[in-house]
């Protein structure tokens, strides 16, 4: 309740201090032991009815945080007492990386949208699995974790797959799964590794490294022709991918109001998230689960905010789902709604 009063105050602030701001005072909360445990006990959701078994992992939620929000893994325990069953970390770089200057990050409020263009800013990837692995030595703990791994931007394209292989390596004992990000629109040249030869090079690239069959996803664009969501399905059989992400964030302004457009254009470039993508997330989703007809699973990312839109996306194909957008507008009683709506509506 008191969620809508704190969100008009952060928003008062640049979205990227409000993030910073509001991790800040998870931390606090989470280091005193009275206060964590009134919030745990707030936003957690038993949902020992919703748990479930993906690609070999058990997941105790199947509602997760998108990658991007907590690009460096350095929020794990604050985003396990909000309930998550989980988080995918990154996008992880071999190398450090600024990102793009600043502003870089933009909301737009009466569509629950948000334009980003961060560029993969993170810590690089030794930084990052010192982290997590420092937590995993020190803490007990059943969130999973997701790995979304991508390439530096001054990587060529003809060089990815070592980029994506290095952060395998590197991030292989500490995360549960792994992401192969090709589709975020903020890279220059990265979403041409969504054509099938690349992405073949890639993924087998990586299943080589992969001795103790670690699971491998693919996360792809909404912007992709039929023909190109056509090459990614053949893949599928031809190739170990062991489930998909559907989607990431789209460049199509159209999803945008007049007004926003306009509004949109002074933003420069940039992904759209949040609401205004929920459709064509749900479509490709759609497209995607009758192409593979269940032989993966797939996590739907994309507009979601409510219960109803979780149950939509499953009902589209999803085993597992994603949000990002909708956290930042409806606060983190978010996930335990979606679970409630979601064991009352089995
Ligand atoms: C600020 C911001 C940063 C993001 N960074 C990443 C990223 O680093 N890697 C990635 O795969 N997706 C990234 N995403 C995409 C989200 O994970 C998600 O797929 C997308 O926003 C759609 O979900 P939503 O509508 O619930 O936000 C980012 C999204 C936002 C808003």
């Amino acid at each position: 309740m008191l969620y809508p009063l704190l969100r008009n105050s952060l928003f008062m602030l640049p979205p990227e201090t409000a993030h910073h701001l509001s991790m800040g005072g998870l931390q606090l909360a989470h280091s005193l032991p009275f206060v964590k445990n009134q919030l745990a006990k707030q936003f957690q959701y038993n949902a020992s009815d919703l748990s479930k078994t993906c690609f070999g992992v058990r997941f105790p939620n199947p509602v997760g945080l998108g990658a991007g929000f907590d690009k460096n893994a350095a929020y794990l325990n604050e985003l396990e007492m909000l309930g998550f069953g989980f988080v995918e970390i990154g996008t992880v770089t071999p190398k450090p990386q600024a990102g793009n200057a600043q502003p870089r990050l933009f909301r737009i409020p009466d569509q629950k949208a948000l334009i980003n263009r961060m560029g993969f800013n993170n810590e690089g990837l030794e930084i990052i699995a010192k982290r997590l692995k420092e937590r995993k030595a020190t803490t007990q703990s059943n969130l999973i974790i997701g790995g979304n791994i991508g390439k530096n931007k001054v990587t060529e394209n003809a060089d990815a797959w070592k980029d994506y292989c290095t952060n395998f390596v590197g991030l292989e004992e500490v995360v549960d799964y792994f992401v192969v990000n090709v589709s975020s629109p903020n890279t220059p040249g990265l979403r041409e590794l969504q054509e099938k030869e690349s992405l073949r090079k890639i993924f087998a690239a990586l299943q080589n490294l992969n001795k103790n069959n670690k699971p491998i996803l693919l996360k792809m664009a909404p912007d992709l022709e039929t023909s190109a969501l056509d090459d990614i399905i053949a893949l599928t059989n031809e190739i170990k991918i062991d489930g998909l992400v559907a989607t990431n964030t789209t460049i199509d302004r159209s999803l945008l109001n007049t007004m926003n457009q306009e509004k949109g254009k002074k933003m420069g470039a940039g992904g759209l998230s949040g609401q205004p993508l929920l459709e064509k997330s749900t479509e490709v989703l759609k497209y995607l689960h009758k192409g593979i007809a269940g032989r993966i699973p797939i996590i739907a990312s994309g507009g979601i905010f409510t219960g109803a839109d979780a149950e939509s996306k499953i009902n589209a194909g999803a085993s597992l789902l994603q949000i990002w957008t909708g956290f930042i507008y409806e606060g983190p009683m978010i996930v335990k709604n979606i679970c409630q709506h979601l064991s009352a509506h089995k």
